[in-house]
């Protein structure tokens, strides 16, 4: 975040998940080519933010896997967690705002009671963000049924259903919009704001990137 002296000419903030990483595309050419095309035109006065659903686990996994290059700052678990740069700094103000009202054991012990709810992996369990597995045609009515639980019980919770078997729960102010308003607040308090901003994503958990004021949106369609 600090690379710069003045605003970044651009901003890129893109999801992974067949937005910036095709899993389709094997030798990887794609992925290469932007590669190239970042280090030699923009990474000098650009800044590149990675926006991912995976938990830092994952997201690990996956730069294992793919000839990546390393962001700038890493918005983590569907936009509950910031890092910055190569060693992955948390932003622990961010952690701390989204405290606010949020309670996991409350959230944990309402979906106990829903059997079309099927934990996700440990890994993806994280502090603001709680993940499930639910068929497409049981999310509508337990997403329903889950906001009113949780508004009985005081606890403020985003619920996003992502790729047709993805239920997150998030603490409210979390999300990856609201995480690129926090960083985009952040930068405009140093007078940093970039001069141009382009968000990328191709599912439900993308969405909210798009109601960002000021933000250019690019969206994946699905092949
Ligand atoms: C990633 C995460 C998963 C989440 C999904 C949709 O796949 O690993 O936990 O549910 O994104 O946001
Ligand atoms: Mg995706």
């Amino acid at each position: 975040m600090d690379k710069l002296k003045g605003s970044a000419r651009l901003m890129i903030v893109s999801d992974l998940d067949h937005t910036m990483v095709d899993h389709h595309d094997e030798e990887n050419l794609s992925l290469l080519r932007f590669g190239a095309l970042w280090e030699s035109v923009y990474c000098q006065d650009s800044l590149l933010v990675f926006s991912t659903g995976r938990s830092p686990t994952l997201y690990k996994e996956l730069r294992k896997e793919k000839p990546m290059l390393t962001p700038d700052i890493t918005i983590l678990s569907v936009g509950s967690e910031i890092t910055y740069g190569e060693a992955m700094v948390p932003d622990h103000g961010w952690e701390e705002y989204l405290n606010n009202k949020w309670d996991r054991n409350i959230v944990l012990e309402e979906t106990a009671k829903f059997s079309e709810l099927k934990l996700q992996v440990e890994t993806e369990q994280r502090p603001h963000k709680v993940s499930f597995l639910v068929d497409k045609k049981n999310a509508q009515g337990v997403i329903k049924s889950l906001s009113e639980k949780f508004e009985k019980r005081g606890v403020d919770a985003k619920i996003i259903y992502s790729g047709g078997q993805d239920l997150d729960i998030l603490a409210q102010g979390a999300g990856k919009g609201q995480a690129l308003a926090y960083l985009l607040k952040k930068l405009g308090s140093c007078g940093k704001t970039p001069n141009n901003t382009l968000a990328c994503g191709d599912s439900g958990n993308d969405a909210e990137l798009f109601s960002i004021p000021g933000v250019h949106g690019v969206m994946v369609s699905v092949q």
